[in-house]
């Protein structure tokens, strides 16, 4: 029965869904849920204490709805409330996934001289995890982060591919000393692997790694040595995704759309309250 449960995946708002389409592609036959903390969107811009009080309402709201594993798609939360989500619910046997160790892993893969940039919000590069990450795996690796946080609201604008964001991209790179020296660059936002054609285009030297890729990679073969796969064989009983969301169905559906060509359906309103992150508390 167990392995018949959804993966819960959680996220700010709607960025969170290049992730899920990334797992949904690697799992067809798994059924998720996805949550959109939209009514406190963006995370990017909060203070460390709130990302993590937010997260672990969110988390608790999911093992309401008796998730097997947890899959933590914002990268602000990953890099704030990853530690403590996996404190609560690995002991009960919800593993939980964050989106920063496999692009660090793979980011690291792919450079020849462990040059690294960061992409990321405000948050992520303050919070510098993907710099510990890569560090802790490679102590010779020089990494920069590069907060970009006008990339959301116009990736949001539907702008991934406008001149306007060209042009922010240009300011961006243009404050990192040495830019010729990094070969490798992590797209550290759930909203930036939009952003790769045109970034691959600008900096065609630089390659960029796409965290919601090699995230689905990694659930999936965690999953496997879990022994968590569904038991669903075929596409005729496969699993389906419920998506919730906490404010502004009709933004996440639009939204939705720039991001994964569809419309997410079933959607469904929830409120989040003091009680969810008590869950998380019970369980620390
Ligand atoms: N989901 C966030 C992230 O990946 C970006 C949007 C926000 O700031 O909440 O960091």
């Amino acid at each position: 029965m167990q392995n018949e449960k959804a993966i819960g995946v959680f996220d700010s708002g709607v960025g969170g869904l290049t992730v899920l389409y990334a797992l949904q592609n690697a799992l067809p036959l798994e059924k998720f849920i996805y949550l959109g903390d939209t009514a406190r969107v963006p995370y990017g811009t909060r203070s460390p204490d709130t990302i993590v009080r937010y997260s672990k309402r969110v988390a608790g709201h999911l093992y309401k709805r008796d998730i097997k594993a947890l899959v933590v798609a914002c990268n602000t939360a990953t890099s704030y409330a990853l530690d403590s989500l996996q404190k609560a619910f690995e002991p009960i046997g919800i593993p939980v996934f964050g989106v920063i160790k496999p692009s660090a892993t793979t980011a690291l893969e792919h450079s020849k001289n462990n040059n690294i940039l960061v992409l990321g919000t405000e948050g992520t590069i303050r919070g510098q995890k993907y710099s510990q990450t890569i560090l802790s795996l490679e102590p010779s690796a020089t990494v920069h982060g590069l907060a970009c946080p006008l990339f959301v609201p116009l990736i949001e604008e539907g702008w991934h591919r406008h001149t306007v964001t060209e042009t922010v991209a240009l300011e961006y790179f243009g404050t990192v000393k040495n830019l010729t020296s990094f070969d490798t660059a992590i797209l550290g936002c759930t909203h930036y692997p939009l952003l790769k054609p045109v970034l691959s285009q600008l900096f065609p030297t630089i390659h960029f790694v796409d965290s919601a890729a090699t995230t689905a990679a990694m659930v999936t073969k965690e999953l496997e040595t879990k022994g968590l796969m569904t038991s669903r064989k075929t596409t005729a009983n496969r699993g389906e995704t419920e998506f919730l969301v906490t404010d502004n169905l009709q933004r996440f559906r639009k939204v939705g759309y720039y991001f994964v060509g569809s419309s997410p359906s079933p959607l469904q309103m929830v409120d989040l309250s003091d009680s969810d992150e008590q869950i998380v508390a019970g369980l620390l």
